[in-house]
């Protein structure tokens, strides 16, 4: 460990200071405390640094994020990266945006000088071969996963990948072996897993309180894709083109429900579900002809999972009235739990050990500072929104990379996701029960 004086900084030698320079010339100035205190430095001898108290500053690893993708999830992680340093001070590691990558150079450009990226580039195998990249950071639509996973594996870079995994079982499955060769971190954006209330449920039922799981209930409804004018394919509407997404709504949404299910309450053993295409043809943006829709416009599941409990899932973009209403309701047989994105700070609660005359549902304000993440942010009462799942998972996956181990869910635990998807897909093509396998 070692703690710097700010004094003694500036009389190290420029060999030890090696690395800072950069940094230094922009903000090492007394006035820039802030900054100081997460100064990147490259010299080994000087990592590690406690958290420091005003009179000294923390000397952190920097870890370099080359992002693929500069849409809405790109904005959502690099939004992450940039915050998580100042509400996870004691972080050894320090996000640092080394490089953007997109494949229009004016876009790309303008998103990295948007946002703080100190170079762009305009392919990724570019971007993945730079020496300069630690972490690859995948943020395009899903067909594109498993190639730039696999090449950023082979070239021995951490991968965050964005969800699905993949576009099928086999293809997750060859994304697993790459970055278990390599021993390269890797993890998978299941970020609702982070939202605090929803991490507060998972610590209620791991406590017991809910004692034996009966039901797991769970719902995705939107409602953008009713309008048949909706184009399928091309930048801004690849969801709807199953060349690009793999599925519909089973990726896309009820993936974010089966990552939190099975993490809230254990395996699923096998699925019957139904699917449909409401708009059968739409026009393709790229062909420019009107094609056969190939994904599933909504899609309704019943589950059996390892413990016993049974599982209701929907999801839909045809639900008029919703943007994105996440909710999903745990049933047990001393207590309930109910969660709703859309009032994501909170967690509603029914314990059946209440005294009867006030028995009934309550609704638990999650901004405590003993409540998950709750104390890097504001004082009790105060809220947080949606971007902060995604500054906790980096926070996560900082704190797993220094302590060595892997952070959840990695790629091996989102296949678990991706099977349940696929298993769920074929269900509603056979109209069968399908085992997860
Ligand atoms: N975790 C979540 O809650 C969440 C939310 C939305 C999307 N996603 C996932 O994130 C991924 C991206 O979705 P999005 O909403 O950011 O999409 P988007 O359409 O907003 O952005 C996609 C980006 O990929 C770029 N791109 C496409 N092909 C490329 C290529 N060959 N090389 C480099 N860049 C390329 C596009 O230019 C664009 O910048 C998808 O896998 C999606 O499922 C996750």
């Amino acid at each position: 460990m070692v703690r710097l004086k700010v004094e003694e900084f500036l009389t190290q030698s420029p060999q030890r200071r090696r690395g800072s320079e950069d940094v230094a010339q922009k903000d090492f100035s007394l006035r820039n405390f802030a900054a100081l205190r997460t100064l990147r430095l490259g010299n080994d001898e000087l990592l590690n640094a406690p958290i420091m108290n005003e009179e000294y500053f923390q000397v952190t690893k920097p870890l370099s994020i080359g992002m693929v993708g500069h849409g809405f999830m790109a904005r959502a992680h690099t939004n992450a990266y940039k915050r998580v340093s100042d509400f996870f001070p004691e972080l050894a590691y320090r996000p640092v945006l080394q490089a953007a990558c997109g494949r229009d150079e004016a876009k790309v450009k303008a998103f990295a000088e948007q946002w703080g990226y100190a170079s762009h580039e305009t392919d990724w195998r570019k971007l993945i071969s730079r020496d300069d990249i630690d972490a690859v950071d995948i943020c395009v639509p899903n067909n594109l996963h498993k190639e730039i996973a696999i090449a950023a594996a082979k070239a021995g870079k951490m991968i965050l990948c964005e969800k699905p995994l993949s576009m099928t079982v086999a293809e997750g499955e060859e994304m697993c072996k790459a970055v278990e060769a390599a021993g390269v971190a890797n993890m998978v954006w299941y970020n609702y897993r982070r939202i605090p209330a929803v991490t507060l449920a998972k610590q209620l039922i791991d406590s017991g309180r809910l004692g034996r799981i009966y039901h797991f209930r769970a719902n995705f409804l939107q409602d953008w894709t009713i309008s048949g004018d909706v184009p399928q394919g091309g930048a801004a509407t690849w969801r709807l083109d199953s060349a690009a997404a793999g599925s519909g709504v089973t990726g896309d949404l009820l993936s974010h429900c089966i990552d939190t299910a099975l993490w809230l309450n254990g395996q699923i053993k096998d699925v019957s579900a139904m699917t449909e295409t409401f708009v059968k043809e739409r026009l393709h943006a790229e062909t420019g002809e009107v094609q056969p829709v190939g994904i599933d416009d909504a899609c309704a599941f019943l589950c059996h999972f390892d413990n016993g409990s049974l599982g209701l899932f929907e999801s839909t973009r045809y639900a008029r009235g919703h943007k994105a209403l996440f909710t999903f309701e745990i049933n047990g047989e001393n207590a309930s739990i109910r969660w709703d994105l859309h009032d994501l700070n909170r967690l509603e609660y029914f314990d059946h050990g209440d005294d009867s005359i006030v028995r009934g549902w309550r609704t638990v304000h999650v901004t405590e500072g003993e409540m998950p993440y709750m104390n890097r942010w504001w004082v009790p009462g105060l809220s947080i929104g949606y971007e902060h799942s995604f500054v906790h998972q980096v926070a996560d996956f900082l704190e797993d990379l220094e302590k060595g181990r892997p952070c959840q869910p990695d790629f091996r635990s989102a296949l678990q996701t991706q099977a349940v998807c696929e298993a769920v897909l074929n269900s509603g093509k056979s109209r069968e029960w399908v085992a997860v396998s």
